[in-house]
C-alpha cells in the first residue's frame, strides 16, 4: 500500500484519468445516491490503496456517516467541526497534509496521518462529503482535488 501512496504526480494523474470515465458508467446506470456513493468508495479505496474512503450526509442538520470503506468511524459530526465540518461549512474542498497541525481535527483512526474533504453540492447545497483518509503525511494535492471534485458531480 505505501507504495501506492508514493507513486509520482504523473502517475496519480494518469490512475484519475483512467478511473473516471469507470466511474461515469458505473453511476449513470443508477440513480439512487447512496448506491452511488458506496461503488465511488470502493472504486477509490481499490484504486489508490487510501486509508478511510467515503462519505457523510447531510441529514436533519448534522453529518451522517454513509458508505464508505476503512475501519470503523464516527458516525456523526457537526457543522464547523473537524475536517468533514470546516469543508460542509465553507462549501469548499479541504486539504490537510498533516491532521496534527489542523485545529479540531476529528481522530476517528490515530493512524490517519493526511486528508481531504471535498463537498457534494446537488441544487446549490451541500449535500455530503467525500472523505479520505491515508496514513502517510502530505498524500493529497491539487491533484486530487481536481478530480475529486470532478468525481462527486457524477453522483
Ligand atoms: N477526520 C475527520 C473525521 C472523519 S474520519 O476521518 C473518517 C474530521 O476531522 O472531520
Amino acid at each position: 500500500m505505501a507504495e501506492e501512496l508514493t507513486i509520482s504526480a504523473g502517475a496519480k494523474e494518469e490512475k484519475y484519468r483512467e478511473l473516471v470515465p469507470q466511474i461515469r458508467s458505473v453511476v449513470e446506470c443508477e440513480t439512487d445516491m447512496i448506491a452511488n456513493m458506496a461503488n465511488v468508495a470502493s472504486m477509490l479505496h481499490e484504486t489508490f490503496g487510501f486509508w478511510w474512503t467515503g462519505f457523510y450526509r447531510v441529514a436533519e442538520g448534522v453529518l451522517v456517516l454513509g458508505p464508505f470503506q476503512g475501519p470503523l468511524a464516527c458516525t456523526r459530526i457537526r457543522k464547523g467541526k473537524g475536517v468533514c465540518g470546516t469543508a460542509w461549512e465553507r462549501g469548499e474542498t479541504v486539504v490537510v497534509p498533516d491532521v496534527d497541525a489542523f485545529p479540531g481535527h476529528i481522530a476517528c483512526s490515530s493512524l490517519s496521518r493526511s486528508e481531504i474533504v471535498v463537498p457534494v453540492w446537488k441544487d446549490s447545497e451541500v449535500v455530503a462529503v467525500l472523505d479520505i483518509d491515508s496514513k502517510e503525511l502530505g498524500t493529497f494535492d491539487e491533484v486530487d482535488k481536481l478530480f475529486l471534485e470532478e468525481i462527486v458531480t457524477c453522483l
